[in-house]
């Protein structure tokens, strides 16, 4: 029942797209609280994560792959090459303003470093890390 009222929630703020970092963080933080009582977002959780390396992948090992040790630098595809504008919402005001676009990567970069899709806790700290660095 829970989920499925974050569900709802999700699809909602995917049909009106433009939000503040502030309202992602607690759409996940809303959905981890339903798995885990008293979960709380944490920017420091978030860096972690960020930093972490995940042995199941040689090529692009962590987020920092593509997205630099520093996420309010530019980065560059580890694959193609291609240039990735900063994550850090300090460098680059559209970051996680768009619910649709932010759980598209979230699935897809999780996917391909993690192994397994973030939980939603994972993404909550991930959000709070982007919008805390300066
Ligand atoms: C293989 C390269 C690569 C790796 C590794 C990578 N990303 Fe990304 N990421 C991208 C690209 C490409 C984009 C989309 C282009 C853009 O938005 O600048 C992107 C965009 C994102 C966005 C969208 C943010 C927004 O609001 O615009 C999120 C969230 C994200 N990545 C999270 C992660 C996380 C979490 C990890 C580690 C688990 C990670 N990425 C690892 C390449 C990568």
């Amino acid at each position: 029942m829970k989920t499925r009222t974050t569900v709802a929630l999700l699809l909602a703020s995917l049909a009106c797209h433009a939000e503040t970092p502030q309202q992602i963080r607690q759409t996940y933080a809303t959905e981890a609280a339903g798995q885990q009582a008293g979960f709380t977002p944490s920017a420091k959780r978030g860096e972690a994560f960020f930093r972490q390396r995940f042995a199941n992948n040689d090529k692009m090992p962590g987020c920092f792959s593509c997205h630099t040790d520093n996420p309010l630098n530019a980065g560059q595809h580890a694959v193609t090459g291609k240039n990735i504008r900063p994550l850090a919402v300090a460098s680059n005001a559209e970051r996680f303003s768009d619910p649709a676009k932010v759980e598209k990567w979230f699935g897809r970069n999780c996917k391909e470093v993690v192994g397994r899709a973030c939980t939603p806790a994972e993404k909550a700290d991930f959000v709070a890390y982007m919008s805390e660095v300066r």
